[in-house]
């Protein structure tokens, strides 16, 4: 097989290729706008101004978000979720979340834990990565005012159980943030329809984005203290914060050129249809998974019945073979590029039952091809006959 090809399998982890116009956008933005959203009053500035609210809007109508305005950036979901965690909770509350949740909500949660400023309880999941909602019922406490839950594993691809999770936690009057790193852009989300209270996303994976761009919905009846004061460009009379959103949330120069890009991977979405979108990765990970299924020396992680609701992840272990060097052999002998190890979310790898060593992860992207599936296939297995011989 030939080693110089670069069939990119790890769009869990970022997305690539982009559509053409993403890589467009920004330098137009910065050559031919590039004058600071909300500040000045000039051409420029207005430009940088329409765009921004474009960017916002469209992210509104991608998640049928009622006012625009509730919708801030962010540099990323990371970002979104600190904005969330930090500016959401108090002290003496009590926070739940799932075991498939990333480090960007565990660690969050780990500092105000530590700092004494929170309690934390974790819901564990199953096998295939589904959260245990008889454990949930009885783990609200008085004081629970938070359940964060991770709406698609990067680990196993399993679809949380949305409207269970988040009717039970409104039975008791407890806000539910949605990590969406992993969906928005390959499942349609609708935040009225579901009635989640905040919704943080990134715009680098599904939404066909660049690095830099991401954010967060707010519903409505949350107000949520900034985790960053500073220039708007509006009320700079005063030594405060303004308190109307989205200045609100978003504090500095916005990233114009970013958010252009941004713009055109949501249009992009917009105009091939989500649900489009989301067959064609469904096909591609089921081919991928049902073609892995049956080889011996090969161990696949997550929902195991057939037609279970997942997004485009497959995780394996490959039987006496670290899954660093399988990573390794399968960049180098094949061309594959993928991830291996804990992809940043060790309570689901406690979960399923690959901690410490973690797993490798093949992620296609709606531009992946069937036959790079089957290349991808007859490698490992390939690298099965060898490893037994
Ligand atoms: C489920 C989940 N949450 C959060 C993140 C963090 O996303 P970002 O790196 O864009 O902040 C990721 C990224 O891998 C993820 O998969």
């Amino acid at each position: 097989m030939s080693n110089k090809l670069n069939l990119y399998f790890d769009n869990a982890a970022t997305s690539w290729p982009k559509p053409e116009a993403v890589y467009r956008a920004p330098e137009i933005q910065m050559r031919e706008a590039s004058g600071n959203p909300g500040r000045s009053g000039h051409t420029r500035t207005l430009e940088s101004d329409r765009l921004v609210y474009r960017a916002r809007e469209a992210v509104a109508n991608l998640f049928n978000v009622e006012d625009p305005s509730r919708v801030i950036f962010a540099y990323n979901a990371t970002d979104a979720l600190n904005i969330a965690l930090k500016g959401f909770l108090e002290k003496g509350d009590h926070v739940l979340f799932t075991a498939m949740e990333h480090n960007s909500v565990l660690r969050p949660l780990g500092r105000l834990r530590q700092e004494g400023t929170i309690d934390s309880d974790m819901i564990p999941c199953s096998e295939e990565g589904y959260p245990d909602l008889d454990f949930l019922e009885e783990a609200y406490r008085s004081n629970t005012r938070l359940l964060v839950v991770n709406h698609a594993s990067n680990v196993t691809g399993t679809i949380a159980p949305l409207e269970k999770l988040i009717a039970s936690a409104h039975k008791r009057g407890v806000k539910v943030l949605v990590d969406a790193a992993q969906t928005a852009g390959v499942i349609p989300i609708d935040v009225q329809k579901t009635g989640l209270d905040m919704l943080a996303f990134t715009g680098h994976k599904g939404l066909l984005g660049p690095t830099g761009t991401g954010g967060l919905y707010v519903r409505r009846d949350i107000d949520l203290k900034p985790l960053r004061e500073g220039g708007t460009g509006s009320q700079s009379e005063s030594d405060l914060h303004p308190t109307s959103m989205p200045e609100r949330l978003e504090a500095g120069t916005m990233n114009s050129a970013g958010l252009a890009g941004l713009l055109e991977g949501i249009n992009y979405i917009l105009d091939h249809g989500i649900e489009n979108i989301r067959q064609a990765e469904d096909n591609l990970r089921n081919h991928l998974w049902n073609s892995l299924l049956n080889l011996n020396g090969i161990t696949l992680y997550g929902p195991k019945a057939a037609h279970s609701e997942t997004v485009a992840v497959v995780s394996l272990t490959v039987d006496g073979t670290d899954c660093g060097e399988i990573g390794y052999i399968l960049e180098s002998n094949y061309g594959i590029l993928c991830r291996t190890g804990l992809h940043c979310a060790p309570l689901a790898h406690q979960a399923i039952g690959t901690f410490p060593e973690g797993t490798v992860r093949l992620s296609p992207g709606y531009f992946s091809g069937m036959k790079e599936i089957d290349y991808v296939v007859s490698a490992l297995q390939e690298i099965v006959k060898l490893s037994t011989v």
